[in-house]
C-alpha cells in the first residue's frame, strides 16, 4: 500500500495532525484502554441498521486494538493507519498473527486510498490532534462508500481547552456541521451527561 511516504508530492504538509508527547503515548499504549476503546465502539458499531460493514479504516489507530477486533472478532478486512510511525510500530506488534489487519503511516487528511474504498470509517479520539478536521471530514467521506458509516468518539470538553489542544473550535454541534457539508449524515449522537467526558455519534454517507 502506498503511503505519503512512497511519493513525492511538494504540496504535501507532512503534519496534518499534531503527534503525541510522551506522557499521551504512555496513555494511549496502556493494555486496559484498548479494551476500553472496543467497549465504546461495540455498541455504535451494533447499532447500525445495515449489514455487517466489510472493509474497515481506522484513521489514528494508536496502539490499533479496535482495528485488531475489528478484524478478529468481526470478520472485516480492516486498514489502520497512524500519522505517527512509532503507533504504526505499536500497532503492528500487537497485531496477533494472521489478523487481516494492514497497518501504514498515513496522514488521513490526505490518505493514498481509493474513494468509495470503505463500508465504515473509525475515528477515534483522534479528530482533536487535526487542526484542519473539517478538511479531514471531507477526506473520510470521500474514501467512504455511499451509505458507509463514520464512526466518531472524541472528547466533549469546554471550548477553552479544545482550543487550547490543537484542533480550534470543535463540538458536536460544529463536527456534525463539517461532516454535513462532506455528504455525512448524521444518524446517532450521544453527550456525556454531564457535558464533560466522550462523545460519540455515527455519520451515514448520503441521506438517511
Ligand atoms: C489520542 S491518540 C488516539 C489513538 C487511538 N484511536 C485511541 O483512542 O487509543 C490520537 C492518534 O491520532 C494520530 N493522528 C494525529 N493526527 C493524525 C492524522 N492527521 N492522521 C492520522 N493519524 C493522526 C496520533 O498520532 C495518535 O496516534
Amino acid at each position: 500500500m502506498a503511503t505519503p511516504h512512497d511519493t513525492h508530492d511538494p504540496d504535501h504538509r507532512p503534519s496534518g495532525g499534531v503527534l503525541m508527547g510522551s506522557l499521551a503515548r504512555f496513555f494511549v499504549n496502556r493494555r486496559g484502554r484498548g479494551a476500553r476503546n472496543v467497549a465504546q465502539v461495540r455498541p455504535l458499531l451494533d447499532g447500525l441498521d445495515t449489514p455487517t460493514p466489510r472493509d474497515a479504516l481506522e484513521i489514528g489507530c494508536g496502539a490499533g486494538a479496535v482495528a485488531t477486533w475489528l478484524a478478529t472478532e468481526r470478520g472485516m478486512a480492516v486498514v489502520a493507519t497512524d500519522l505517527d510511525p512509532r503507533q504504526v510500530a505499536v500497532a503492528r506488534t500487537r497485531r496477533p498473527p494472521g489478523a487481516a489487519v494492514r497497518h501504514a503511516v498515513m496522514d488521513a487528511s490526505r490518505m493514498a486510498l481509493g474513494t468509495a474504498r470503505f463500508d465504515l470509517v473509525i475515528a477515534q479520539y483522534m479528530l482533536h490532534h487535526v487542526p484542519d478536521w473539517p478538511g479531514l471530514l471531507q477526506e473520510t467521506a470521500r474514501v467512504l462508500r455511499p451509505g458507509g458509516h463514520l464512526l466518531w468518539l472524541d472528547f466533549a470538553l469546554p471550548g477553552w481547552l479544545v482550543r487550547s489542544h490543537h484542533a480550534g473550535p470543535f463540538h458536536g454541534p460544529s463536527v456534525t456541521a463539517a461532516c454535513a457539508a462532506a455528504g455525512l449524515t448524521r444518524v446517532r449522537y450521544e453527550g456525556p451527561a454531564l457535558g464533560v467526558g466522550t462523545q460519540r455519534a455515527v455519520f451515514r454517507k448520503g441521506s438517511p
